[in-house]
């Protein structure tokens, strides 16, 4: 695995840890028993996530590094005021994820440990798209407004935020990461950025 792969599977893991510690927080803070549920349920999702992520690592012998990078999106979730706007934040968040790791799994200069575990994780990510929408979607219709306001805003933090992430792969001086950011270039056109139905309605 190159160096690149042992920092990408830090950072990936230590994502994965935030959302739970989120997911987490308002699993503990909701009125709501439905979302208690589910908001447990995903917290033991994604922490089992950031696990997978270190067993490649562990598996081939190699660190789990120190990550304390925080990217422009995740440092604005101290402005979340409610469960409803987390619950936008975090599907604006997966949504993005789940394009990313579909076009990560697919550069042929991946690690095929890397790639299996990947392909495990985004098998689980479908899941959590579901349930969240169909619960945005519901308070939608029963005429809550504000969901489109937190998506529209949620929608450009994070679409400014993903690009500056590729500008940097990119321009990065390691071949591998500059593959990613080619690879997620050439796709960007195909992501159908799913959160704008939430406008319409
Ligand atoms: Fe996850
Ligand atoms: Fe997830």
């Amino acid at each position: 695995m190159k160096q690149a792969e042992i920092i990408l599977a830090s950072r990936y893991s230590a994502t994965e840890l935030s959302g739970a510690l989120l997911l987490g927080k308002y699993a503990r803070a909701t009125k709501e028993e439905y979302l208690r549920k589910q908001l447990t349920w995903q917290c033991s999702e994604e922490a089992h996530h950031a696990l997978m992520w270190t067993k490649v690592l562990r598996d081939k012998n190699l660190p789990l590094l120190e990550i304390h990078e925080k990217n422009e999106y995740f440092s604005s979730a101290t402005e979340l005021k409610n469960e409803i706007e987390f619950l936008v934040f975090g599907h604006v968040f997966e949504l993005r994820a789940d394009f990313h790791l579909k076009v990560h799994v697919g550069i042929p200069s991946i690690d095929p440990d890397f790639k299996k575990i990947m392909e495990q994780i985004v098998a689980d990510e479908d899941k959590h798209l579901d349930w969240i929408s169909t619960y945005l979607e519901k308070l939608q219709k029963a005429g809550n407004t504000e969901i489109a306001n937190y998506i529209q805003k949620w929608g450009d933090i994070e679409n400014k935020t993903y690009m500056e992430f590729i500008k940097k792969l990119i321009s990065s001086d390691d071949e591998y990461f500059q593959e990613l950011g080619k690879a997620i270039e050439e796709n960007i056109p195909s992501y159908e950025f799913k959160w704008k139905r939430f406008l319409q309605a």
